[in-house]
């Protein structure tokens, strides 16, 4: 039922703009819960807002974002029919790296996120989606290194959820770094390509 997946995510996104869990909700202005289409089958997980997602209060708004979006155009994709959150749904004063608590406080959001929405495939932005997401699926074979796993489809459980993943670069990385950024590129053709895959056959993962 639609309107029960817009109510869940509106009350999580309730839950986000009141929580206290961790440091952050004092520093932030605006909460940044994530958007898209509640029936998405790509959900895209960033690692964090940045001053132009805290002032509007929406994943990808900056530079990263821009870049974003040409890449969800290259994979095929409009930005309307994916959903996109962060691993923290609030900023951390002067964008610096997420703190092990405040993962831990956070990542519950997402987590009721994806059993709300119930993705195909996950798209990890970046080396703190990527160890949340790959460690809580159980993948034996990452050590922490995005090199070694970037633009791969993992298959994992996300609790009660079979799901694909595949983990890139953070989009902020590729807009100085034109190795970075053909990579990002690579690995989202990949992801369209795959994504087109599972819509056609309708393959169960
Ligand atoms: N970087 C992120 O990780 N997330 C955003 O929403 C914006 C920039
Ligand atoms: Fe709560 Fe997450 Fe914001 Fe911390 S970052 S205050 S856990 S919503």
């Amino acid at each position: 039922m639609e309107n029960e997946r817009v109510r869940i995510l509106e009350e999580v996104a309730r839950e986000v703009a009141s929580c206290r869990k961790c440091r952050l909700w004092s520093s932030r202005m605006k909460p940044v819960p994530g958007q898209g289409d509640v029936y998405a089958d790509v959900m895209l997980v960033g690692e964090a807002p940045g001053y132009n997602e805290d002032v509007e209060g929406r994943p990808f708004v900056g530079a990263a974002g821009k870049f974003l979006d040409k890449l969800l155009e290259m994979a095929g994709f409009r930005r309307d029919e994916v959903f996109i959150t962060n691993i923290l749904k609030c900023r951390p004063p002067g964008n610096r790296d997420p703190l092990p608590d405040e993962v831990d406080a956070c990542t519950p959001y997402l987590d009721k996120q994806v059993a709300v929405i119930k993705p195909k495939l996950i798209v990890c932005l970046g080396r703190y989606s990527t160890n949340y997401i790959l460690l809580k699926g159980g993948v034996k074979t990452y050590r922490g290194r995005i090199s070694t796993v970037r633009g791969q489809v993992f298959k994992i459980n996300f609790e009660d959820l079979s799901l694909l993943v595949v983990p890139t670069y953070h989009p902020a990385a590729g807009l100085y770094n034109p190795k970075l950024k053909n990579m990002l590129i690579n690995d989202f053709i990949l992801i369209g390509k795959v994504v087109r895959g599972i819509r056609e056959r309708g393959v169960d993962v």
